[in-house]
């Protein structure tokens, strides 16, 4: 006689917060080495400079183009390093929350722009936006950073990114548009780009009920299009 198998039971939970949905031990240590990566890097230096700031702040630059696009009253900045993007749009915006996931760069942040009431700080856990309210957010954006995270990673932040903005509010997402290498690992690929795909983004973004109002290739250091750039909109 055939024996009665166990009760399935459906992990069918609208509670489970959508961050911990497609956690498996095995995403989290892809995600956490890319997080490492940048723990007391040199980039953080390198970066600050003109030469290095230019391809997002010079006149003419498609990010310059697409942030004036920002309604800048309360921003999120996501992955924000030591501030280097904040300090140019701090002049711009009413408040910006800077997010990252190192305790080491919220400090440097902190230890930078001091008690400013303009700037507020959280340390996330890599796939999250905590302590930002549902709705509070005008605008959101993240620079030289989602180049590097895992996909899924990505898909987390846009379902946030929904979460936390306004109806109205935008987010301008600088992303990778490497179609290689979709086994591997960030450090074997050119620009440390993670695999991604600017469609496979859009994809996600208009599933995570987000209008894309822009999306565009982009050349970075001599690899053709191999970054995208997103304006994205959470609908009215
Ligand atoms: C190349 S640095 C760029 C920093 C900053 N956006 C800039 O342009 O100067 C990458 C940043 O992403 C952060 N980071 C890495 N993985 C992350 C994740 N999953 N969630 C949030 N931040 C992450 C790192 O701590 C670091 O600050």
């Amino acid at each position: 006689m055939r024996r009665a198998l166990p009760a399935v039971k459906l992990l069918v939970n609208n509670e489970l917060p959508w961050h911990k949905v497609l956690v498996s031990e095995h995403r989290t240590e892809y995600s956490r080495a890319i997080q490492l990566d940048w723990e007391g890097a040199r980039y953080y230096a390198d970066a600050d400079t003109a030469a290095w700031l230019s391809p997002f702040w010079a006149e003419g630059s498609p990010f310059l183009a697409l942030f004036r696009q920002l309604p800048l009253e309360r921003v999120v900045e996501l992955a924000c390093g030591h501030g280097r993007h904040a300090a140019q749009a701090l002049p711009l915006a009413g408040h910006i929350t800077l997010v990252d996931v190192l305790a080491s760069n919220i400090a440097a942040c902190r230890a930078r722009f001091g008690a400013d009431p303009r700037i507020g700080y959280v340390v996330n856990n890599g796939n999250d936006l905590p302590r930002i309210a549902d709705g509070s957010v005008t605008a959101l954006f993240s620079y030289d950073a989602m180049v590097h995270f895992e996909l899924l990673d990505v898909l987390s932040y846009l379902r946030e990114a929904h979460r936390v903005l306004v109806p109205g509010g935008r987010a301008l997402l600088h992303v990778s548009n490497n179609r290689e290498n979709p086994e591997g690992r960030v450090r074997d690929n050119t620009h440390w780009r993670n695999f991604g795909g600017l469609d496979v983004m859009r994809h996600f973004a208009v599933r995570c009920g987000l209008t894309v109002l822009a999306a565009r290739a982009l050349d970075w250091d001599g690899a053709a299009e191999l970054d995208g750039l997103l304006l994205l909109e959470k609908p009215a």
